[in-house]
């Protein structure tokens, strides 16, 4: 068996992690919304028509905060249209995803599902096809108590106390040409100032998030977020970053790579906020909101060929990624590397929650299951929480088509409140157990308490309706502390989960 180790310490601290980390994602695109969260008629229906079956996979994931309502979809969104009588609004072609939006679930509708799932809202508003007085109104409407034009309107719509909504999207991936009102960076610099300004005039209480390139591939990746935070660094709090990865060839060991990319990503849109924070001599920190990252290409295929037949038509079913097993592995990566940047990374958003690009599928009329990548979200979004510790790791490394020294342990370790800790692993070796030696003597008469292991012998495998735990979960092989140092078995191939306490 190949050997790796761990050192860990309870006073080496990378920083306390923000829950909304574990965020998520849902857009008014394909059956996020229309036969995800909402089914009027469906048997597990509320008087609403939101599916408790979903609602109770949402509670499982421990979703503290939900994006919404885009993605591309925001950039021609009018909010008004989304508020009031439901019979009195607008059905409207979205641009984004070829689809008519009824409009049948808008802000007051989300807002309530959101609080029986347990979630806050991550507000995104339109800076594509809009600007910045609209920006201001839809804050008026859902966060002033009274006595103005908007607030009223909403008070008027069934909503006496505001939404209080605190953390609000300027705008989606604006860098990017099939966005619907691409700019430059300097022009949405400004845009979003201005629209920051106004908007944290009239609730000084709100965050708001500026957005960074919609990927690392982009040509201006790096160029955009200089010049656009020139624009507007005093006036934003996060800057967003957007990643999905893919295994198009099918090279697994590349793939379970791609987190050295994320990480370098990370890396670098932290070194420029801090380089436009010296160069303005500025006191302000701009910190990073990573709101849409997970694996998405399975789908892009089978998107064509519904646009070819269906344009137009409500809730297509896009983006329906079915998740197999590497896929989770690779999601458990990403999760350890937003929990080794919680110094920086405050918000992050798997993007998305139910349908699409999703760890929740439902059938419309049937059944709702977990996918492959719904558990590691699980068990970060439920053990991750606390302080997140600096994790010496030493292990064997690989090479592959894009990077060398892949370490094949990929770990991190957190601390909650009453000193447990946990330790998150992903073994990336395709053939190899290992004796995973993780060095606990700081914390004083640790014993672990268990190894919950996720691995299935073919990395394609997946769920589905009928069979909805053939990748899951179970108890992995544990270990034994001796004298402070801990030893487990972590098997090729694995998502481990190993929890220690007294
Ligand atoms: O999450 C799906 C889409 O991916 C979002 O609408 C967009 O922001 C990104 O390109």
């Amino acid at each position: 068996m190949k050997k790796a180790s761990i050192i860990l310490d309870k006073d080496f601290v990378i920083g306390s992690i923000d829950k909304r980390i574990y965020g998520s994602f849902i857009e008014h695109l394909g059956r996020a919304v229309y036969g995800g969260i909402y089914e009027p008629g469906h048997e597990s229906a509320d008087e609403l028509g939101f599916r408790k079956d979903v609602i109770e996979f949402v509670k499982k994931l421990n979703v503290p905060i939900v994006r919404y309502p885009g993605g591309n979809f925001v950039s021609g969104f009018n909010w008004e249209d989304s508020v009031g009588p439901v019979k009195d609004r607008p059905k409207r072609l979205d641009l984004a995803w070829f689809t008519t939006e009824t409009n049948e679930v808008g802000l007051h509708e989300f807002a309530t599902w959101a609080q029986k799932a347990g979630s806050d809202i991550m507000y995104a508003i339109n800076l594509g096809t809009r600007g910045p007085e609209q920006a201001r109104d839809i804050v008026e409407y859902a966060n002033h108590p009274g006595g103005s034009k908007f607030s009223d309107m909403r008070i008027a719509n069934g909503k006496k106390d505001p939404f209080g909504i605190k953390l609000w999207c300027l705008g989606n991936e604006m860098d990017g040409p099939w966005q619907m009102g691409q700019k430059t960076a300097t022009e949405y610099g400004r845009i979003a100032r201005e629209a920051a300004k106004m908007m944290k005039w009239v609730d000084p209480s709100i965050e708001v998030v500026a957005c960074g390139s919609s990927s690392t591939d982009m040509p201006t990746f790096g160029s955009w977020e200089l010049e656009m935070l020139d624009e507007c660094y005093e006036n934003v709090d996060y800057v967003s970053l957007h990643r999905y990865y893919g295994n198009p060839t099918g090279d697994t060991p590349g793939f379970l790579a791609r987190t050295m990319d994320m990480s370098d990503f990370i890396k670098s849109v932290v070194a420029i906020c801090d380089a436009v924070k010296g160069k303005k001599h500025s006191k302000h920190t701009v910190n990073l909101s990573f709101d849409e990252w997970n694996v998405w290409y399975h789908s892009n295929e089978q998107d064509q060929e519904i646009w070819k037949q269906d344009k137009w038509n409500r809730a297509l079913p896009l983006l329906e990624d079915i998740y197999n097993f590497e896929d989770a592995l690779l999601a458990g990566s990403m999760l350890i590397t937003l929990m080794k940047n919680a110094d920086r990374v405050k918000v992050a958003c798997l993007a998305q929650l139910v349908n699409v690009i999703a760890p929740i599928m439902t059938r419309n009329g049937g059944g709702a299951w977990a996918q492959t990548i719904f558990y590691p979200f699980c068990h970060a979004s439920v053990y991750g929480r606390g302080t997140s510790l600096n994790t010496l790791v030493d292990s064997p490394v690989y090479s592959c088509t894009d990077y060398d020294d892949v370490p094949y342990i990929d770990a991190t370790a957190t601390m909650d409140d009453d000193g447990n800790v946990t330790v998150f692993a992903v073994n990336r070796d395709m053939k190899e157990d290992y004796e995973l030696s993780i060095d606990l003597r700081s914390f004083k008469d640790m014993t672990v308490k268990e190894h919950i292991m996720m691995h299935h012998d073919d990395v394609k495998a997946v769920n589905t309706e009928d069979d909805p735990d053939n990748v899951a979960p179970k108890q992995g092989p544990g270990g034994t502390v001796d004298s402070g140092r801990a030893t487990v078995k972590i098997p090729a191939l694995s998502w481990n989960v190993i929890r220690f306490g007294k």
